[in-house]
């Protein structure tokens, strides 16, 4: 299992960007992190049931073959950790989680009557079961979920079938149940090992734990295993986290996904919960960013995109190798599918550039459904540029670049002419080291691997100039 070895931890590649006042103060800046373009905030209520059908309706007629990915969305968790930002509801009661499938059950059938109807057989490529803890749901309703999916794809056939753990709710024996409904990647909540900080978060789950779970035995059953990783966490140290870098190589996971802890305590209360005088200094953050992104790629994984890295042999980098990465609510793709459908509360769907969420309210949504509706409330049908502004979005945030001749071809636009603002305001990035430019295209540095959202902001209309605040100050 450990083909990975531990970093040297002399040798320190990128101090000469954690020293540079540029990246420091750019990479503390706010900003999206562009799985969709426009972001949530600026879609429209009364993008409903009938706006996505219409919509639908067009596009796959138009495109009958159009690759898809399938997410399906369970809110439930066993206990409340409290740095979480994500929508869940915390149950431990059988009845609701059968209740709940059965209305997930009942959404599918929509989507296989909507397909029958039309005549053409979703082309679904990919399914991913996220949450909240979908793991939580018990085995006998997973399987539910994974029967009634399988009368709108035949889920041998897919190219990937993921799901979200908990390892607190997980034993042995559900892997091999999981293998056998045809699930061949799994996501392990991990944040960090140290047992402090995980006493602080209400989240005790040994190293020992995740451990057991990846036993030889049970690696073989998947193609592989991804851990999320939180930076920012409360009573977190650089020397602790460094422990924690070490103990997940040696566990040396398949793919990583590594976010900043966001502390909104006015959002979810439960955040009022973990002591401010705990959250570490913002000022260790990019250090603690920059650590692991050192550790991580001197250690075998190609660093992909803003906050993922995976082995060489996974498809993400491959995809990355190829140019091919692509990006939608889940994060990165491989480029092979770019729509989605999406099943469940608040799950989110796209197809070409448009948008489509659920409804958040468990009622709001079963009460739908039992109107025959699907439960999408908002959304965002693309309009005017939005389409051009998110291929260069999704271009820095995929490729570390913006291939100019390639977009003026396919936009029949000059680009020069079009974004004389947002030009200026490369210039201004390109004298901080940030980018350079060429007759082709403009690339990002190595400084500027580590400032992508911020680039990538700067093509995004709906939100204000980020530079006018960096480069002034708050
Ligand atoms: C919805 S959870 C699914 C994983 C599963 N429920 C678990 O925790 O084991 C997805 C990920 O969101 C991330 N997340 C949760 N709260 C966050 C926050 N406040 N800021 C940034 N990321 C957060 C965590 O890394 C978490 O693993
Ligand atoms: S981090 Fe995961 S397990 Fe914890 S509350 Fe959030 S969704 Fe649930």
């Amino acid at each position: 299992m450990q083909n990975i070895t531990v970093n040297d931890p002399e040798s320190k590649k990128f101090s000469n960007i954690k020293t540079n006042e540029t990246f420091r103060k750019h990479f503390l800046t706010p900003g999206p992190y562009y799985t969709n373009y426009p972001t949530h905030g600026h879609w429209k209520t009364g993008v409903n049931d009938e706006k996505w059908r219409d919509y639908a309706m067009k596009y796959f007629h138009q495109y009958p073959n159009a690759p898809l990915h399938l997410y399906l969305h369970v809110p439930f968790c066993a206990k409340i950790c409290y740095y979480c930002i994500c929508n869940v509801k915390i149950t431990n009661d059988r009845e609701k989680m059968v209740q709940f499938t059965d209305y997930v059950c009942k959404e599918i059938e929509l989507y296989k009557s909507f397909f029958l109807e039309l005549g053409v057989k979703p082309n679904i490529k990919e399914i991913h079961f996220g949450g909240g803890t979908p793991a939580h749901l018990p085995i006998d309703q997973i399987k539910r979920v994974v029967d009634a999916l399988n009368s709108l794809v035949d889920i041998s056939s897919l190219e990937e079938f993921a799901i979200e753990i908990d390892p607190r709710v997980m034993n042995k024996d559900h892997f091999y149940e999981y293998a056998k409904m045809g699930i061949d990647r799994i996501s392990f909540g991990v944040q960090d090992f140290n047992p402090e900080v995980q006493s602080v978060i209400n989240r005790v789950q040994p190293f020992e734990l995740v451990q057991s779970l990846m036993d030889l035995n049970i690696r073989k059953l998947f193609t592989g295993f991804n851990f999320d990783l939180l930076y920012g966490l409360p009573l977190q140290t650089p020397e602790r986290w460094k422990k924690t870098l070490d103990m997940v190589l040696t566990l040396s996971p398949e793919r990583i996904t590594l976010l900043k802890y966001a502390h909104v305590p006015d959002v979810k209360k439960h955040m009022k919960l973990i002591p401010l005088e705990h959250l570490p200094p913002t000022n260790i953050l990019p250090d603690m960013f920059i650590d692991a992104v050192e550790t991580f790629t001197k250690n075998g994984y190609e660093w992909f995109g803003i906050d993922n890295f995976a082995k060489p042999s996974d498809v993400m980098s491959k995809a990355k190798y190829e140019g091919k990465l692509g990006r939608n609510f889940g994060g990165y793709t491989t480029g092979n599918v770019s729509d989605m459908i999406s099943i469940g509360p608040t799950a989110t769907a796209t197809l070409g550039a448009s948008y489509f969420q659920n409804l958040y309210d468990l009622r709001d949504y079963y009460s739908s459904i039992d109107k025959s509706r699907l439960p999408i409330f908002r959304g965002h049908i693309h309009d005017g540029d939005d389409p051009l502004r998110r291929e260069i979005i999704f271009q820095i945030i995929c490729n570390r670049v913006i291939k100019i001749s390639e977009i003026e071809k396919k936009y029949k636009i000059n680009f020069h002419d079009i974004f004389e603002d947002e030009i200026n305001s490369l210039r201004e990035l390109e004298s901080q080291g940030v980018l350079y430019f060429n007759n082709e295209k403009i690339v990002l540095t190595e400084m500027g691997h580590f400032l992508t959202r911020n680039v990538a902001q700067i093509f995004d209309k709906y939100n204000v100039n980020p530079l006018e605040y960096k480069i002034t100050g708050p």
